[in-house]
């Protein structure tokens, strides 16, 4: 059974589905790098959208980074994000919907013992149709809050 969208969720609805797509990241204490992506954002007619993403390093297809979390709609054009990586990093922000443009600050960002520091995150996600561009900036590792992550993904599968 396919469970109704929850009303609350009628501003962020144009995520849901799965997303795939490449991306490139910069930062100064790294190599650039460019990498593959697939994003799923789904439902189960409660008012959050999980939402999971798995990359693999483009020219070797080296698994890299992944994660997910949650989206919590949290007014008429508020929402909350909770996300967790396998690296140390879990992130909470709360962010602005303009349209289908989501501009999101980490409010906290709480590393483990082990992982590296990261102090500052913001994240910008642009739909357009069937097509989404996000960029991630961070202050990480004693660097100022600056671009690490730019991509663009297409909707390969609906809800
Ligand atoms: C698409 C998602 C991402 C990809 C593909 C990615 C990839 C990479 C790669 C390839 C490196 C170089 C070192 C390594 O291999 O570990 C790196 C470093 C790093 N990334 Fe990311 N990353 C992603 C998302 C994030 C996010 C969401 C954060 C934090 C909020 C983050 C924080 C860092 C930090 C702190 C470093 C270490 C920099 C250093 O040690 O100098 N990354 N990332």
């Amino acid at each position: 059974m396919n469970p109704s969208i929850h009303p609350d969720l009628h501003a962020i609805s144009f995520l849901l589905g799965t997303w795939v797509g490449t991306g490139s990241g910069i930062y100064p204490t790294i190599d650039d790098f460019s990498y593959d992506e697939t994003a799923t954002y789904t439902h189960v007619g409660k008012p959050f959208i999980a939402y999971g993403q798995k990359t693999r390093r483009s020219d070797s297809g080296e698994p890299l980074h992944s994660e997910a979390g949650y989206f919590r709609p949290s007014g008429v054009s508020a929402v909350e994000l909770l996300i967790a990586q396998p690296s140390g990093i879990s992130e909470l922000h709360v962010g602005e919907v303009s349209g289908s443009t989501i501009d999101l600050t980490a409010t906290s960002v709480v590393t483990t013992p082990t992982a590296k520091e990261v102090v500052s995150v913001r994240r910008l996600l642009m739909v357009e149709g069937d097509s989404m561009r996000y960029q991630l900036f961070m202050g990480a590792v004693g660097q100022p809050h600056q671009l690490h992550l730019s991509a663009t993904l297409k909707k390969v599968k609906p809800v």
